[in-house]
């Protein structure tokens, strides 16, 4: 049962711009870099790589065009596609799964993301001048153990995300990524030029390219394949919630491309940059893990000239490409309430916001009080949600979505999505997505994750 009937969004470019906006995040900024440093560099990019073209690419066209073809929110569109398809309703947990997805990411992603608006006043404020290695562990240290603080930030940028949801699906998530993502363009390339002249260019270039086999291992895989279905958004609805509002006449296959070049593209030069700034700066290693942006960065913005001005613009732009990536975590949900119940837009937004908000509080708790406790597969609370929705539910998602798109849509459904695409494209695409997109996502997710839950087992 659907109550209204959904908003296309009619200005060129918008659904790109809102797709990029979803993938391009804190996934390409800050995850993306430190997860490479922990696992060895070339190796784990090269295997990434591979995950987006042969797993990623493939899904992000099926997702886009369930929710094109049902034009309803992913957990409607699910149920709508199983009747239309002749199809269990099993499958709506597809839609279901993807939504408390939405929800578990969404609370730890504030959490980070509230301390990129901490280093943006750090930065107008001064804090970074003169700060070197230690000092600047120390400045973020701090942070970390101010849960008020940490509980503070948390709690603004759910509310930013609310905001725009209130707003609704034109005024509020159009018009937002058509001012934000422009701005964040400008201000990477800002920055990448500054890295060019002043960091240790060539030095962090080798490290993102130079392939070492030793480097390879299943659980660096699944690290790598869980990244690939974050940074695309994908397994979860939100790219789906997206492709409802996306007009007819677009090719599905040429914006997924568009849009997987330029999230990839983010991130390697996000990467580049970050690894040019730490190689630069002396105590300081490539493996830091979560920190390194927050700690590596601000030293380098201390020592440079016009450190205040860039410091300023690399937060900013970390927080629009946090924001435009937040609401469509929360847009599955938010549509659903809206088009099955009737709830106003302002009322389902706040409603899961705050299931959001509190979920999140463990994760700001797992940086201080609970720093010591472990929750799932021995990991802190943080990690776990990461590793649950990133590394489980995500590519779980996603092998149901290729199974249902490859083995239960009908052609006639299919062909009317994908009536821009060339033949070649679609001889390809099909077994692609009902062989070896979920072959590969079991495989690894087997080998990755058994490992880890048989650990906790046997300890
Ligand atoms: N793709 C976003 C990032 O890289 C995170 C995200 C995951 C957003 C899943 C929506 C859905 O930061």
């Amino acid at each position: 049962m659907r109550l209204k009937q959904h908003v296309i969004w009619g200005q060129r470019g918008s659904f790109i711009l809102a797709a990029t906006g979803s993938a391009v995040g804190l996934g390409n900024i800050w995850k993306f870099p430190y997860i490479t440093g922990e696992n060895g560099g070339g190796a784990f990019v090269l295997m990434y790589l591979a995950c987006i073209l042969l797993i990623g690419i493939p899904i992000m066209m099926g997702e886009i065009l369930m929710g094109r073809r049902a034009r309803a929110n992913p957990i409607l569109a699910t149920a709508e596609l199983c009747e239309t398809a002749g199809a269990s309703k099993g499958w709506t947990v597809i839609g279901w799964m993807g939504a408390l997805a939405g929800l578990v990411i969404l609370s730890f992603y504030t959490v980070i993301a509230g301390w990129t608006l901490e280093y943006v006043e750090n930065a107008l404020t001064g804090k970074f001048a003169g700060l070197d290695g230690e000092s600047s562990q120390r400045l973020f240290d701090g942070l970390l153990a101010d849960k008020g603080k940490l509980l503070q930030w948390h709690t603004a940028f759910t509310l930013m995300t609310v905001a725009i949801l209130a707003l609704g699906v034109t005024r509020g998530l159009e018009s937002a990524v058509r001012v934000m993502m422009p701005a964040l363009f400008v201000l990477l390339l800002v920055l990448l030029g500054y890295a060019a002249v002043e960091g240790e260019f060539v030095t962090s270039l080798r490290f993102m390219f130079s392939f070492n086999p030793e480097d390879l291992s299943w659980e660096a895989a699944l690290i790598a394949m869980g990244h690939s279905f974050f940074t695309l958004s994908l397994g979860m609805g939100a790219i789906m919630a997206y492709g409802a509002y996306m007009p007819s006449n677009q090719s599905v296959g040429q914006t997924v491309l568009m849009v997987a070049l330029l999230d990839t593209l983010v991130a390697l030069v996000a990467g580049v940059a970050i690894f040019a700034f730490v190689f630069a700066t002396p105590g300081i290693s490539p493996g830091a893990g979560p920190g390194l942006m927050f700690v590596t960065l601000p030293v380098a913005f201390g020592n440079m000239s016009a450190g205040i001005v860039i410091g300023v613009i690399f937060f900013v732009m970390v927080i629009l490409a946090a924001w435009t990536s937040t609401i469509s975590l929360l847009e599955p949900g938010v549509a659903y309430l809206n088009e099955r119940f009737g709830l106003s837009r302002i009322l389902a937004s706040l409603l899961l916001g705050a299931v959001a908000w509190t979920l999140g509080i463990g994760s700001v708790l797992s940086f201080n009080d609970w720093s010591d406790k472990q929750f799932l597969w021995g990991k802190s609370y943080f990690d776990s949600m990461d590793f649950l929705a990133t590394n489980i539910m995500l590519p779980l998602g996603g092998v149901l979505i290729a199974l249902f798109v490859g083995w239960k849509l009908r052609d006639e459904h299919l062909l009317h999505e994908l009536k821009f695409e060339s033949a070649a494209l679609l001889r390809w695409w099909r077994p692609i997505l009902k062989y070896l997109s979920p072959v590969a996502v079991l495989i690894v997710l087997i080998n990755g994750v058994f490992p880890i839950l048989r650990g906790v087992f046997v300890e």
